[in-house]
């Protein structure tokens, strides 16, 4: 049997090369360089005040966000298993002059690779699809904070995951939680950020977590859940039919039920 997660790393280390000629702007890579801020409008508005906070960034792909952390204060670490993605990071802090640690591997790996302790663990947006087991990764992110550190995650609402767009209305495709050893496989010519490259590397495995499965791993490891929102927005076009919102955001069009697209929490470590 293939290994999902190396399917995957094939897959992220060619787009992270192609995110970082960024054709199309997606990931306003010259406007960051030039001092723009680049979090979505949701986590810029949640996430506080992180000066002088230790954070890791897990799955932090090329780093642009764990810059923008460091932007605002931050002493920042970002994880990641693509090597390539991880080189246009180190790339992008050296002509901004901003400093983060940037450590290969997987998330499973992050107790041994970044013990930290850590005041926050940011994820967001794209991240545990990537991985088979939430509770793996809950206990992950409970055992690098330091009594009293706090998770913020941002990503896709599992009521969305399940959908696929029939001719402008969506209607559920995926079962709402993916088993651990029959991940879901999807192939795709290009990458989400509208650049034409056509990718050798094209198939994918991914995985849909419910929210209790979110939930009761980040309760059984530990952590008390004290924020959760769920948002009509997106920061990517998850499917053909939404249309754009503003501030880089997509949504539902105009006519159609509206549910939530994402959702964001915060979890907190006991002192
Ligand atoms: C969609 S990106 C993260 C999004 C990030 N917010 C961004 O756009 O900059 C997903 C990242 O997860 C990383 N990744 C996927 N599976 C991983 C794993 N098992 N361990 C560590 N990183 C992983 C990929 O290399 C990729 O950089």
């Amino acid at each position: 049997m293939v290994d999902p997660v190396h399917v995957n790393l094939l897959s992220w280390d060619e787009r992270a090369g192609i995110h970082a000629r960024d054709a199309t702007g997606d990931y306003m890579l010259d406007r960051f360089r030039a001092g723009e801020d680049a979090l979505h409008a949701i986590e810029a508005a949640e996430l506080g005040d992180i000066c002088g906070k230790c954070v890791l960034h897990l799955q932090c792909h090329i780093g642009r966000d764990t810059l923008c952390l460091v932007r605002r204060g931050a002493v920042a670490t970002g994880l990641d298993f693509s090597g390539v993605a991880l080189d246009v990071a180190r790339r992008l802090a050296d002509e901004t002059g901003l400093k983060a640690n940037f450590v290969q591997g997987t998330v499973d790996a992050a107790p041994h690779l970044t013990p930290g302790p850590f005041d926050l663990v940011f994820t967001t947006w794209g991240t545990i699809c990537w991985l088979p087991d939430v509770r793996v990764w809950a206990k992950v992110i409970a055992s690098v904070l330091a009594p009293g550190g706090e998770l913020y995650f941002a990503d896709a609402h599992p009521g969305f995951a399940i959908m696929e767009d029939h001719a402008g209305r969506l209607a559920p495709q995926y079962d709402f939680q993916t088993p651990v050893e029959q991940p879901l496989e999807f192939v795709n010519a290009t990458t989400y950020t509208g650049d034409p490259t056509v990718m050798t590397q094209q198939s994918t495995r991914e995985w849909i977590h419910s929210l209790s499965a979110i939930f009761g791993a980040l309760i059984d490891a530990g952590l008390t859940v004290s924020m959760f929102h769920e948002h009509e927005v997106l920061p990517w076009r998850g499917l053909h039919c939404l249309v754009p919102a503003s501030d880089r955001l997509w949504r539902l069009p105009d006519g159609h039920p509206r549910f939530p697209l994402s959702f964001s929490l915060r979890a907190k470590k006991a002192r």
